[in-house]
Parts: C-alpha cells; sequence; structure tokens
C-alpha cells in the first residue's frame, strides 16, 4: 500500500504525517490523531456522524481520504470551545436545549451547525433545519435539535 506525506492544520495545530492511499480523514483523525470525538456511523455518507468543517466547510470525513487533507485546515469536535472550556455557542445551545441524547450524532451536527453559523452568519431557520436532514439521529429526539435551529436562527449576529 503506498504512503503519502501530507501536512494540514488540525485545530489549529501544524500536522505532518504519512497516510495509506486509502486512508479515510476520518480513521486519520481518530485513529492517528486521537481526535475521537469524529464518530463513525454508517461509513458510507449517509449518517453525518463524521462531520468535520475542513476549509470552513462541512465534510463527511468516512469519505473524504487523508491524502485529500494535506494543506487543508481542519476542525473537528475538540476544537470548537474555547481552551478555557468555554462552550461553542451551538455547544451551548444544543445543551440548553436538552438536544444531546446519548451524544453519538452530536459532533457531526455541531460541526454542521458551526459551518453555518461561523464568522456571523444568520441562516434562516429553514436553512439549519434542512442541513440537519442530512444527520440521522438514533435516538430519535430531534425536537431539542430543532429547538438548537430555531435558536441559532434567532441568535446568530
Ligand atoms: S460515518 Fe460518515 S456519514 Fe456516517
Ligand atoms: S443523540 Fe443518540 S444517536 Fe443522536
Amino acid at each position: 500500500m503506498s504512503e503519502h506525506r501530507i501536512e494540514t492544520k488540525v485545530n489549529g495545530e501544524a500536522v505532518a504525517a504519512h497516510v495509506e492511499a486509502r486512508e479515510t480523514l476520518a480513521d486519520f483523525l481518530r485513529g492517528k490523531l486521537g481526535q475521537t470525538g469524529t464518530h463513525l456511523g454508517c461509513e458510507h455518507g449517509v449518517c453525518g456522524a463524521c462531520t468535520v468543517i475542513v476549509d470552513g466547510a462541512p465534510v463527511r470525513a468516512c469519505l473524504m481520504l487523508a491524502v485529500q487533507a494535506d494543506g487543508t485546515a481542519i476542525t473537528t469536535v475538540e476544537g470548537l470551545a474555547d481552551p478555557d472550556g468555554t462552550l461553542h455557542p451551538v455547544q451551548q445551545a444544543l445543551r440548553d436545549e436538552h438536544g444531546l441524547q446519548c451524544g453519538f450524532c452530536t459532533p457531526g451536527i455541531v460541526m454542521t451547525l458551526a459551518a453555518l453559523t461561523a464568522d456571523g452568519a444568520k441562516p434562516a431557520e429553514d436553512a439549519l433545519k434542512d442541513a440537519l436532514t442530512g444527520h440521522i439521529c438514533r435516538c430519535t429526539g430531534y425536537q431539542g435539535i430543532l429547538r438548537v435551529a430555531q435558536r441559532l436562527a434567532g441568535e446568530a449576529a
């Protein structure tokens, strides 16, 4: 199996590594960098649990190869809260609105909503809800998660 050297930034830290040609970004983040907040559910792009932000856009880490991350900047759920522990507004909203449940799908949802509301963007509630349709929550209690979308649409500034 061929190996390739990549250089990327993960949660603000420069990373240089050798990855196999077939290695997914999700496996690289979890297995090599220990960023296990990125969860793997379906591993074929359906559930959204593995979503991370690559160069500002939400990306399915199970569908992107690690070699494709060369030269990019990646944010995982571990990189969202401030160093002092202050939660990202999306994390705080999920906590306040009881949208966490078992938490397995939560990191992916957080990353999608964080990407959409980055830099003061204020998407319409419908756009946020539409984005949530790309996430399958096995706990099935979507009410709290939908309240988060409502809150972010109202509070993003
Ligand atoms: S694990 Fe990537 S979309 Fe389900
Ligand atoms: S919170 Fe349990 S799978 Fe979504």
